[in-house]
Protein backbone atom coordinates (compact mmCIF):
# COMPACT_ATOMS: atom_id res chain seq x y z
CA UNK A 1 0.00 0.00 0.00
CA UNK A 2 3.10 2.32 0.86
CA UNK A 3 3.85 4.35 -1.73
CA UNK A 4 7.49 6.06 -2.88
CA UNK A 5 7.60 9.35 -0.82
CA UNK A 6 7.27 11.86 -3.40
CA UNK A 7 10.18 14.09 -2.57
CA UNK A 8 11.99 15.51 -5.77
CA UNK A 9 14.48 18.21 -5.02
CA UNK A 10 17.60 19.02 -2.52
CA UNK A 11 20.85 20.59 -2.51
CA UNK A 12 22.95 18.01 -2.36
CA UNK A 13 20.89 15.79 -5.00
CA UNK A 14 20.88 13.25 -2.06
CA UNK A 15 17.38 11.13 -1.66
CA UNK A 16 16.61 8.23 0.60
CA UNK A 17 14.92 5.41 0.07
CA UNK A 18 11.70 4.42 1.72
CA UNK A 19 11.94 3.38 5.32
CA UNK A 20 7.97 2.50 6.04
CA UNK A 21 6.84 1.37 9.26
CA UNK A 22 4.87 -1.94 9.44
CA UNK A 23 1.44 -1.90 10.26
CA UNK A 24 1.16 -6.09 10.52
CA UNK A 25 1.18 -5.54 14.28
CA UNK A 26 -1.99 -3.36 14.82
CA UNK A 27 -4.87 -4.71 16.00
CA UNK A 28 -8.27 -2.56 13.93
CA UNK A 29 -11.94 -3.77 13.81
CA UNK A 30 -13.99 -3.30 11.33
CA UNK A 31 -16.47 -1.26 13.46
CA UNK A 32 -16.49 0.45 16.87
CA UNK A 33 -19.33 0.54 19.28
CA UNK A 34 -19.56 3.22 21.50
CA UNK A 35 -17.90 2.72 24.92
CA UNK A 36 -20.34 3.16 27.91
CA UNK A 37 -20.71 2.30 31.29
CA UNK A 38 -17.76 -0.44 30.58
CA UNK A 39 -19.36 -1.67 27.63
CA UNK A 40 -19.20 -1.67 23.82
CA UNK A 41 -22.55 -0.42 23.14
CA UNK A 42 -24.51 0.01 19.97
CA UNK A 43 -25.78 3.54 18.79
CA UNK A 44 -29.36 3.69 19.45
CA UNK A 45 -29.81 5.21 15.96
CA UNK A 46 -28.04 2.11 14.71
CA UNK A 47 -25.73 5.07 12.57
CA UNK A 48 -21.93 4.52 11.99
CA UNK A 49 -19.79 6.44 9.65
CA UNK A 50 -16.40 6.05 8.22
CA UNK A 51 -13.26 6.81 8.95
CA UNK A 52 -10.76 7.41 6.54
CA UNK A 53 -7.36 7.62 5.90
CA UNK A 54 -5.90 10.50 4.36
CA UNK A 55 -3.23 9.49 2.95
CA UNK A 56 -4.84 7.29 0.37
CA UNK A 57 -8.48 7.58 0.80
CA UNK A 58 -9.09 4.06 2.05
CA UNK A 59 -11.76 3.40 4.64
CA UNK A 60 -9.99 2.43 7.95
CA UNK A 61 -13.40 1.23 10.03
CA UNK A 62 -16.81 2.05 10.57
CA UNK A 63 -17.71 4.03 13.97
CA UNK A 64 -21.00 4.39 16.01
CA UNK A 65 -22.43 7.58 15.96
CA UNK A 66 -23.74 8.70 19.25
CA UNK A 67 -27.02 10.66 19.24
CA UNK A 68 -28.59 12.79 22.25
CA UNK A 69 -30.13 9.73 23.70
CA UNK A 70 -26.67 7.83 23.82
CA UNK A 71 -24.63 10.86 24.80
CA UNK A 72 -27.64 10.79 27.84
CA UNK A 73 -26.53 7.36 28.53
CA UNK A 74 -23.06 7.76 28.54
CA UNK A 75 -23.55 11.22 31.06
CA UNK A 76 -25.61 9.05 33.08
CA UNK A 77 -23.20 6.31 33.32
CA UNK A 78 -20.63 8.95 34.58
CA UNK A 79 -22.83 10.54 36.88
CA UNK A 80 -23.52 6.97 38.86
CA UNK A 81 -19.40 5.85 38.49
CA UNK A 82 -19.11 9.60 40.04
CA UNK A 83 -21.09 9.41 43.36
CA UNK A 84 -21.23 5.52 43.95
CA UNK A 85 -17.22 5.13 43.08
CA UNK A 86 -15.13 7.49 41.72
CA UNK A 87 -15.53 9.97 44.48
CA UNK A 88 -16.03 7.47 47.52
CA UNK A 89 -12.44 5.87 46.41
CA UNK A 90 -9.28 6.67 48.00
CA UNK A 91 -7.18 8.83 46.42
CA UNK A 92 -4.27 6.88 46.58
CA UNK A 93 -6.34 4.01 44.48
CA UNK A 94 -7.79 6.33 41.83
CA UNK A 95 -4.09 7.06 41.28
CA UNK A 96 -2.82 3.66 40.56
CA UNK A 97 -5.34 3.05 37.69
CA UNK A 98 -4.60 6.20 36.22
CA UNK A 99 -0.99 5.00 36.56
CA UNK A 100 -2.19 1.90 35.33
CA UNK A 101 -3.22 3.77 32.13
CA UNK A 102 -0.19 4.89 31.65
CA UNK A 103 1.59 1.81 31.44
CA UNK A 104 -0.53 0.10 29.63
CA UNK A 105 -0.36 2.87 27.24
CA UNK A 106 3.29 2.72 26.86
CA UNK A 107 3.52 -1.03 26.37
CA UNK A 108 1.29 -0.21 23.23
CA UNK A 109 3.24 2.53 22.29
CA UNK A 110 3.92 1.83 18.66
CA UNK A 111 0.51 0.52 17.87
CA UNK A 112 -1.46 3.69 19.45
CA UNK A 113 1.52 5.46 16.80
CA UNK A 114 0.33 3.54 13.75
CA UNK A 115 -2.95 3.68 13.93
CA UNK A 116 -2.69 7.79 14.78
CA UNK A 117 -0.54 7.96 11.85
CA UNK A 118 -3.40 5.72 9.57
CA UNK A 119 -6.28 7.98 11.06
CA UNK A 120 -4.92 11.12 10.74
CA UNK A 121 -2.41 11.53 8.41
CA UNK A 122 0.29 12.55 10.48
CA UNK A 123 3.93 11.70 10.42
CA UNK A 124 5.50 8.27 11.99
CA UNK A 125 8.06 10.12 13.27
CA UNK A 126 5.68 12.43 15.19
CA UNK A 127 3.31 10.08 15.84
CA UNK A 128 6.08 7.93 17.35
CA UNK A 129 8.33 10.46 19.03
CA UNK A 130 5.58 13.20 19.95
CA UNK A 131 2.10 12.12 20.60
CA UNK A 132 2.44 9.12 21.93
CA UNK A 133 5.03 9.48 24.39
CA UNK A 134 3.28 13.07 25.15
CA UNK A 135 0.02 11.30 25.67
CA UNK A 136 1.80 8.35 28.41
CA UNK A 137 3.55 11.40 30.00
CA UNK A 138 0.34 13.39 30.58
CA UNK A 139 -1.28 9.88 32.01
CA UNK A 140 1.87 9.37 34.13
CA UNK A 141 2.17 13.06 35.70
CA UNK A 142 -1.27 13.68 36.44
CA UNK A 143 -1.09 10.01 38.47
CA UNK A 144 1.54 11.75 40.64
CA UNK A 145 -0.96 14.45 41.69
CA UNK A 146 -4.06 12.44 42.41
CA UNK A 147 -3.13 11.54 46.16
CA UNK A 148 -1.27 14.82 46.72
CA UNK A 149 -4.37 17.22 46.07
CA UNK A 150 -3.57 18.74 49.15
CA UNK A 151 -0.03 20.06 48.02
CA UNK A 152 -1.55 21.38 44.41
CA UNK A 153 -3.85 23.33 46.36
CA UNK A 154 -2.29 24.22 49.98
CA UNK A 155 -4.78 25.18 52.70
CA UNK A 156 -7.97 25.20 50.35
CA UNK A 157 -10.48 22.69 50.10
CA UNK A 158 -11.72 21.41 47.37
CA UNK A 159 -13.93 18.79 45.35
CA UNK A 160 -13.76 17.47 42.25
CA UNK A 161 -16.51 19.19 39.26
CA UNK A 162 -18.39 15.81 38.72
CA UNK A 163 -18.91 15.06 35.01
CA UNK A 164 -17.00 16.50 32.61
CA UNK A 165 -17.98 16.18 28.96
CA UNK A 166 -14.86 16.71 26.89
CA UNK A 167 -14.49 17.80 23.29
CA UNK A 168 -11.33 17.32 20.88
CA UNK A 169 -10.08 18.42 17.54
CA UNK A 170 -8.42 16.02 14.94
CA UNK A 171 -5.08 17.31 15.33
CA UNK A 172 -3.60 15.64 18.35
CA UNK A 173 -6.26 13.03 18.58
CA UNK A 174 -4.64 10.77 21.75
CA UNK A 175 -3.48 13.88 23.00
CA UNK A 176 -5.87 15.96 23.19
CA UNK A 177 -7.30 12.68 25.06
CA UNK A 178 -4.90 12.18 27.79
CA UNK A 179 -4.69 16.22 28.19
CA UNK A 180 -8.71 15.82 28.95
CA UNK A 181 -9.13 12.69 30.67
CA UNK A 182 -6.08 12.34 32.65
CA UNK A 183 -5.99 15.99 35.25
CA UNK A 184 -10.28 15.20 35.22
CA UNK A 185 -9.56 11.49 36.87
CA UNK A 186 -6.73 12.54 39.00
CA UNK A 187 -9.20 15.69 40.62
CA UNK A 188 -11.57 13.10 41.33
CA UNK A 189 -13.92 13.77 38.22
CA UNK A 190 -15.34 11.26 35.71
CA UNK A 191 -15.51 11.74 31.98
CA UNK A 192 -17.72 11.54 28.61
CA UNK A 193 -15.43 12.42 25.73
CA UNK A 194 -16.34 12.77 22.28
CA UNK A 195 -13.04 12.64 19.97
CA UNK A 196 -13.04 13.82 16.64
CA UNK A 197 -14.93 12.54 13.76
CA UNK A 198 -12.40 12.25 11.23
CA UNK A 199 -9.79 10.76 13.96
CA UNK A 200 -11.75 8.26 16.31
CA UNK A 201 -9.37 5.63 16.86
CA UNK A 202 -6.93 6.14 19.25
CA UNK A 203 -9.62 7.47 21.21
CA UNK A 204 -11.49 4.02 21.33
CA UNK A 205 -8.01 2.14 21.25
CA UNK A 206 -7.92 4.22 24.79
CA UNK A 207 -11.05 2.92 25.32
CA UNK A 208 -9.69 -0.83 24.91
CA UNK A 209 -6.81 0.00 27.42
CA UNK A 210 -9.13 1.39 30.23
CA UNK A 211 -11.22 -1.43 29.80
CA UNK A 212 -8.07 -3.40 30.16
CA UNK A 213 -6.53 -1.16 33.23
CA UNK A 214 -10.13 -2.41 35.10
CA UNK A 215 -10.86 1.24 35.75
CA UNK A 216 -14.09 0.71 37.37
CA UNK A 217 -17.53 1.14 35.00
CA UNK A 218 -18.72 4.66 33.83
CA UNK A 219 -15.98 6.75 34.59
CA UNK A 220 -14.46 6.89 31.41
CA UNK A 221 -17.21 6.53 28.49
CA UNK A 222 -15.91 6.86 24.45
CA UNK A 223 -18.67 8.40 22.65
CA UNK A 224 -17.80 8.83 18.93
CA UNK A 225 -19.70 11.52 16.45
CA UNK A 226 -20.16 14.51 14.93
CA UNK A 227 -20.82 18.19 15.80
CA UNK A 228 -24.31 16.82 17.20
CA UNK A 229 -22.75 14.57 19.37
CA UNK A 230 -20.11 17.29 20.49
CA UNK A 231 -23.56 19.63 21.32
CA UNK A 232 -25.39 17.40 23.26
CA UNK A 233 -22.86 16.97 25.57
CA UNK A 234 -22.18 20.53 25.95
CA UNK A 235 -26.03 20.74 26.70
CA UNK A 236 -26.71 17.75 29.18
CA UNK A 237 -28.16 19.35 32.28
CA UNK A 238 -25.86 16.57 34.26
CA UNK A 239 -22.67 17.61 33.00
CA UNK A 240 -20.87 19.87 35.27
CA UNK A 241 -17.69 20.93 33.45
CA UNK A 242 -17.10 21.20 29.87
CA UNK A 243 -13.87 21.45 28.09
CA UNK A 244 -13.37 22.13 24.49
CA UNK A 245 -10.85 22.48 22.22
CA UNK A 246 -11.63 23.27 18.75
CA UNK A 247 -12.29 26.20 16.61
CA UNK A 248 -13.19 29.75 17.97
CA UNK A 249 -16.46 29.57 16.03
CA UNK A 250 -17.61 26.32 18.23
CA UNK A 251 -15.73 27.58 21.11
CA UNK A 252 -18.54 30.75 21.06
CA UNK A 253 -21.25 28.89 20.05
CA UNK A 254 -20.50 26.36 23.54
CA UNK A 255 -20.21 29.79 25.72
CA UNK A 256 -23.49 30.81 24.55
CA UNK A 257 -25.33 27.36 24.77
CA UNK A 258 -23.87 27.29 28.95
CA UNK A 259 -24.54 30.91 29.59
CA UNK A 260 -26.93 31.17 32.26
CA UNK A 261 -25.87 27.49 34.13
CA UNK A 262 -23.50 26.73 36.44
CA UNK A 263 -21.19 24.58 34.33
CA UNK A 264 -17.36 25.29 33.89
CA UNK A 265 -15.86 25.72 31.14
CA UNK A 266 -12.23 25.78 29.61
CA UNK A 267 -11.57 26.22 25.93
CA UNK A 268 -8.85 26.15 24.48
CA UNK A 269 -9.12 27.40 20.59
CA UNK A 270 -7.17 28.85 17.41
CA UNK A 271 -4.36 30.94 17.10
CA UNK A 272 -2.28 32.74 15.09
CA UNK A 273 1.51 32.57 16.68
CA UNK A 274 3.98 34.95 15.84
CA UNK A 275 7.79 33.51 15.54
CA UNK A 276 9.95 36.30 16.21
CA UNK A 277 13.98 36.07 15.11
CA UNK A 278 16.58 39.12 15.76
CA UNK A 279 19.57 39.34 14.27
CA UNK A 280 21.64 38.61 17.22
CA UNK A 281 19.61 34.50 16.92
CA UNK A 282 21.75 31.64 16.49
CA UNK A 283 20.37 31.99 12.32
CA UNK A 284 20.43 28.38 11.40
CA UNK A 285 19.00 26.97 14.85
CA UNK A 286 16.25 29.86 14.10
CA UNK A 287 15.73 28.46 10.98
CA UNK A 288 15.15 24.65 12.18
CA UNK A 289 12.24 26.46 14.89
CA UNK A 290 10.75 28.09 11.93
CA UNK A 291 10.24 24.57 10.12
CA UNK A 292 9.29 23.22 13.50
CA UNK A 293 7.29 25.99 14.12
CA UNK A 294 4.69 25.64 11.16
CA UNK A 295 5.45 22.86 8.83
CA UNK A 296 5.47 20.32 11.99
CA UNK A 297 2.36 18.10 11.73
CA UNK A 298 1.26 19.71 8.15
CA UNK A 299 0.65 23.01 10.72
CA UNK A 300 -1.98 21.75 12.27
CA UNK A 301 -1.36 22.83 15.30
CA UNK A 302 -3.10 25.16 17.59
CA UNK A 303 0.06 27.17 18.51
CA UNK A 304 1.88 26.80 15.18
CA UNK A 305 4.22 29.80 14.40
CA UNK A 306 2.57 30.69 11.15
CA UNK A 307 3.87 34.32 11.70
CA UNK A 308 7.59 35.11 11.19
CA UNK A 309 8.74 38.32 11.95
CA UNK A 310 12.63 38.77 11.22
CA UNK A 311 14.54 41.50 11.68
CA UNK A 312 15.37 43.37 8.21
CA UNK A 313 19.65 43.03 8.63
CA UNK A 314 19.04 39.44 8.65
CA UNK A 315 15.67 39.40 6.60
CA UNK A 316 17.27 38.11 3.41
CA UNK A 317 19.47 35.52 5.11
CA UNK A 318 16.83 33.68 6.57
CA UNK A 319 14.87 33.47 3.84
CA UNK A 320 17.28 32.31 1.67
CA UNK A 321 18.01 29.06 4.21
CA UNK A 322 14.42 28.70 4.92
CA UNK A 323 13.62 27.95 1.22
CA UNK A 324 16.84 25.83 1.03
CA UNK A 325 15.33 24.07 4.12
CA UNK A 326 11.81 24.10 2.93
CA UNK A 327 13.45 22.15 -0.49
CA UNK A 328 14.81 19.29 1.90
CA UNK A 329 11.73 18.74 3.29
CA UNK A 330 9.71 15.21 2.66
CA UNK A 331 5.91 15.65 1.76
CA UNK A 332 4.41 12.47 1.04
CA UNK A 333 3.57 9.01 2.71
CA UNK A 334 3.24 9.38 7.02
CA UNK A 335 4.16 6.01 7.38
CA UNK A 336 7.81 6.84 5.74
CA UNK A 337 9.99 7.97 8.73
CA UNK A 338 11.75 10.03 5.86
CA UNK A 339 8.78 11.98 5.99
CA UNK A 340 8.25 15.63 7.28
CA UNK A 341 4.91 16.50 6.27
CA UNK A 342 2.48 13.94 5.99
CA UNK A 343 -1.24 14.30 4.61
CA UNK A 344 -3.77 17.09 5.70
CA UNK A 345 -6.43 15.40 7.80
CA UNK A 346 -9.23 15.76 5.51
CA UNK A 347 -10.61 16.93 1.91
CA UNK A 348 -12.18 20.09 3.73
CA UNK A 349 -9.55 20.79 5.87
CA UNK A 350 -7.36 20.92 2.12
CA UNK A 351 -9.89 22.80 0.90
CA UNK A 352 -9.93 25.44 3.93
CA UNK A 353 -5.70 25.55 3.05
CA UNK A 354 -5.80 26.06 -0.67
CA UNK A 355 -8.18 28.41 -0.66
CA UNK A 356 -6.01 30.66 1.78
CA UNK A 357 -3.11 30.33 -0.51
CA UNK A 358 -5.44 31.06 -3.13
CA UNK A 359 -6.14 34.77 -1.03
CA UNK A 360 -2.69 35.12 -0.79
CA UNK A 361 -1.68 35.27 -4.29
CA UNK A 362 -4.65 37.66 -4.52
CA UNK A 363 -4.00 39.75 -1.92
CA UNK A 364 -0.22 40.43 -3.86
CA UNK A 365 2.42 38.43 -1.54
CA UNK A 366 4.96 36.72 -3.18
CA UNK A 367 4.49 32.47 -2.84
CA UNK A 368 7.48 30.05 -2.34
CA UNK A 369 6.62 26.45 -2.55
CA UNK A 370 9.59 23.91 -3.17
CA UNK A 371 8.84 21.55 -6.36
CA UNK A 372 8.31 18.21 -4.84
CA UNK A 373 5.86 16.53 -6.37
CA UNK A 374 2.75 15.24 -4.41
CA UNK A 375 1.20 11.62 -4.20
CA UNK A 376 -2.05 11.36 -6.19
CA UNK A 377 -4.06 9.56 -3.83
CA UNK A 378 -4.72 11.12 -0.30
CA UNK A 379 -4.83 14.80 0.88
CA UNK A 380 -0.98 17.01 0.25
CA UNK A 381 -0.37 20.23 0.15
CA UNK A 382 3.12 21.61 0.02
CA UNK A 383 4.93 23.75 2.49
CA UNK A 384 4.54 27.08 1.44
CA UNK A 385 5.95 30.50 2.41
CA UNK A 386 4.02 34.32 1.81
CA UNK A 387 6.18 36.93 1.68
CA UNK A 388 6.19 40.81 0.63
CA UNK A 389 2.99 40.62 3.35
CA UNK A 390 1.50 43.29 4.95
CA UNK A 391 0.13 43.12 8.77
CA UNK A 392 -4.10 43.77 6.97
CA UNK A 393 -3.67 40.64 4.99
CA UNK A 394 -6.39 38.16 5.27
CA UNK A 395 -3.42 35.16 5.06
CA UNK A 396 -2.06 36.76 8.31
CA UNK A 397 -4.53 37.52 10.62
CA UNK A 398 -6.80 34.55 9.90
CA UNK A 399 -6.28 30.91 11.24
CA UNK A 400 -5.08 28.55 8.32
CA UNK A 401 -4.12 25.62 9.92
CA UNK A 402 -1.86 24.23 7.28
CA UNK A 403 1.63 24.13 6.26
CA UNK A 404 1.62 28.23 5.43
CA UNK A 405 3.92 30.74 6.48
CA UNK A 406 3.75 34.19 6.07
CA UNK A 407 6.99 36.24 6.42
CA UNK A 408 7.48 40.24 7.58
CA UNK A 409 9.93 42.34 8.75
CA UNK A 410 11.05 44.36 11.87
CA UNK A 411 13.05 46.97 12.77
CA UNK A 412 12.49 47.77 16.71
CA UNK A 413 11.35 45.56 19.28
CA UNK A 414 8.72 48.08 19.61
CA UNK A 415 7.70 47.42 16.28
CA UNK A 416 7.61 43.81 16.27
CA UNK A 417 5.61 43.32 19.72
CA UNK A 418 3.18 45.75 18.27
CA UNK A 419 2.46 43.62 15.27
CA UNK A 420 2.87 40.49 16.87
CA UNK A 421 0.01 41.45 19.52
CA UNK A 422 -2.20 42.91 16.41
CA UNK A 423 -4.34 39.58 16.23
CA UNK A 424 -7.60 38.88 17.71
CA UNK A 425 -5.68 35.19 19.14
CA UNK A 426 -3.13 35.06 21.63
CA UNK A 427 -1.87 31.20 22.48
CA UNK A 428 1.91 31.65 21.66
CA UNK A 429 5.00 32.94 20.25
CA UNK A 430 8.76 31.93 19.88
CA UNK A 431 11.18 34.54 20.22
CA UNK A 432 14.94 33.89 19.14
CA UNK A 433 17.80 35.95 20.30
CA UNK A 434 20.96 36.04 21.93
CA UNK A 435 20.25 38.41 24.48
CA UNK A 436 18.24 37.11 27.86
CA UNK A 437 17.29 40.88 29.14
CA UNK A 438 15.07 41.08 25.36
CA UNK A 439 13.58 37.56 25.87
CA UNK A 440 12.34 38.77 29.39
CA UNK A 441 11.04 41.70 27.68
CA UNK A 442 9.22 39.93 25.05
CA UNK A 443 7.80 37.60 27.10
CA UNK A 444 6.30 39.89 29.42
CA UNK A 445 4.54 42.19 26.52
CA UNK A 446 3.32 39.84 23.92
CA UNK A 447 -0.33 38.67 24.53
CA UNK A 448 0.14 34.85 24.30
CA UNK A 449 -0.38 32.18 26.74
CA UNK A 450 2.86 30.75 25.65
CA UNK A 451 6.22 32.45 24.94
CA UNK A 452 8.98 29.83 24.22
CA UNK A 453 12.19 31.48 23.69
CA UNK A 454 15.33 29.81 21.14
CA UNK A 455 13.11 27.17 20.71
CA UNK A 456 9.25 26.13 19.43
CA UNK A 457 5.83 23.93 19.44
CA UNK A 458 7.99 21.95 23.40
CA UNK A 459 5.36 20.75 25.42
CA UNK A 460 5.77 19.01 29.02
CA UNK A 461 2.88 17.74 31.19
CA UNK A 462 4.40 20.35 33.97
CA UNK A 463 3.73 23.32 32.19
CA UNK A 464 0.48 24.56 31.40
CA UNK A 465 -0.73 25.72 28.57
CA UNK A 466 -3.42 28.12 27.20
CA UNK A 467 -4.25 31.62 25.24
CA UNK A 468 -5.08 35.39 25.50
CA UNK A 469 -7.93 37.02 24.10
CA UNK A 470 -9.92 34.56 21.02
CA UNK A 471 -7.19 31.76 21.47
CA UNK A 472 -9.76 30.52 24.38
CA UNK A 473 -9.26 30.94 28.16
CA UNK A 474 -8.45 28.07 30.94
CA UNK A 475 -5.24 26.15 30.95
CA UNK A 476 -3.77 22.65 30.49
CA UNK A 477 -1.23 20.83 31.69
CA UNK A 478 1.00 21.21 35.44
CA UNK A 479 -1.12 22.43 38.33
CA UNK A 480 -3.48 24.46 36.29
CA UNK A 481 -4.42 22.35 34.73
CA UNK A 482 -5.63 20.48 37.54
CA UNK A 483 -7.24 23.03 38.94
CA UNK A 484 -9.66 23.24 36.37
CA UNK A 485 -11.09 20.70 37.28
CA UNK A 486 -11.82 21.39 40.99
CA UNK A 487 -14.19 23.67 42.59
CA UNK A 488 -12.13 25.21 45.59
CA UNK A 489 -13.91 26.57 48.57
P1 LIG B 1 -14.49 22.05 15.14
O1 LIG B 1 -14.35 23.07 16.21
O2 LIG B 1 -15.76 21.99 14.38
O3 LIG B 1 -14.27 20.58 15.77
C1 LIG B 1 -13.68 20.30 17.01
C2 LIG B 1 -14.53 19.31 17.80
O4 LIG B 1 -15.77 19.92 18.15
C3 LIG B 1 -14.91 18.05 17.03
O5 LIG B 1 -14.89 16.96 17.91
C4 LIG B 1 -16.32 18.35 16.56
O6 LIG B 1 -17.09 17.20 16.31
C5 LIG B 1 -16.87 19.12 17.74
N1 LIG B 1 -18.00 20.00 17.46
C6 LIG B 1 -18.36 20.56 16.28
N2 LIG B 1 -19.44 21.33 16.43
C7 LIG B 1 -19.81 21.27 17.72
C8 LIG B 1 -20.85 21.86 18.50
N3 LIG B 1 -21.74 22.69 17.98
N4 LIG B 1 -20.89 21.58 19.82
C9 LIG B 1 -19.98 20.78 20.39
N5 LIG B 1 -18.99 20.19 19.71
C10 LIG B 1 -18.88 20.43 18.39
O7 LIG B 1 -13.27 22.21 14.18
P2 LIG B 1 -13.15 21.75 12.64
O8 LIG B 1 -14.38 22.15 11.88
O9 LIG B 1 -12.74 20.35 12.60
O10 LIG B 1 -11.96 22.69 12.15
C11 LIG B 1 -12.21 24.00 11.70
C12 LIG B 1 -11.08 24.94 12.06
O11 LIG B 1 -10.93 25.01 13.46
C13 LIG B 1 -9.71 24.52 11.57
O12 LIG B 1 -9.52 24.92 10.25
C14 LIG B 1 -8.83 25.23 12.54
O13 LIG B 1 -8.62 26.56 12.12
C15 LIG B 1 -9.60 25.23 13.83
N6 LIG B 1 -9.17 24.15 14.76
C16 LIG B 1 -8.47 24.47 15.86
C17 LIG B 1 -8.02 23.49 16.72
C18 LIG B 1 -7.23 23.80 17.92
O14 LIG B 1 -6.46 22.95 18.37
N7 LIG B 1 -7.39 24.94 18.54
C19 LIG B 1 -8.26 22.09 16.44
C20 LIG B 1 -9.09 21.82 15.27
C21 LIG B 1 -9.49 22.84 14.47
MG1 LIG C 1 -9.45 9.43 9.77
Amino acid sequence: MAKKTTKKSNETGWDYAPSLESIGHIDLKESYDLFIDGKWVKPSSGKYFETINPANEKVLAKVAHANEEDVDRAVKAARKAYDTVWSKMPASERAKYIFRIARLMQERARELSVIETLDAGKSIRESRDIDVPLACNHFFYYAGWADKLEYAFPNRDFEPLGVAGQIIPWNFPLLMAAWKIAPALAAGNTVVLKPAETTPLTALKLAEIIELSGLPPGVVNIVTGFGDTGAAIVEHPEVNKVAFTGSTAVGKHIQRAVAGTDKKVTLELGGKSSNIIFEDAPIDQAVEGIINGIFFNQGHVCCAGSRLFVQESVAELVVRKLKQRMDSLYVGDPLDKNTDIGAINSKEQLEVINKYIKIGIEEGAEMYQPNCELPDKGYFCRPTLFSNVAQSNVIAQEEIFGPVLTIQTFRTVDEVIQKANNSPYGLAAGVWTDKGSRIFNLTSKLRAGVVWANTYNKFDPASPFGGYKESGFGREGGLHGLRAYVKLK
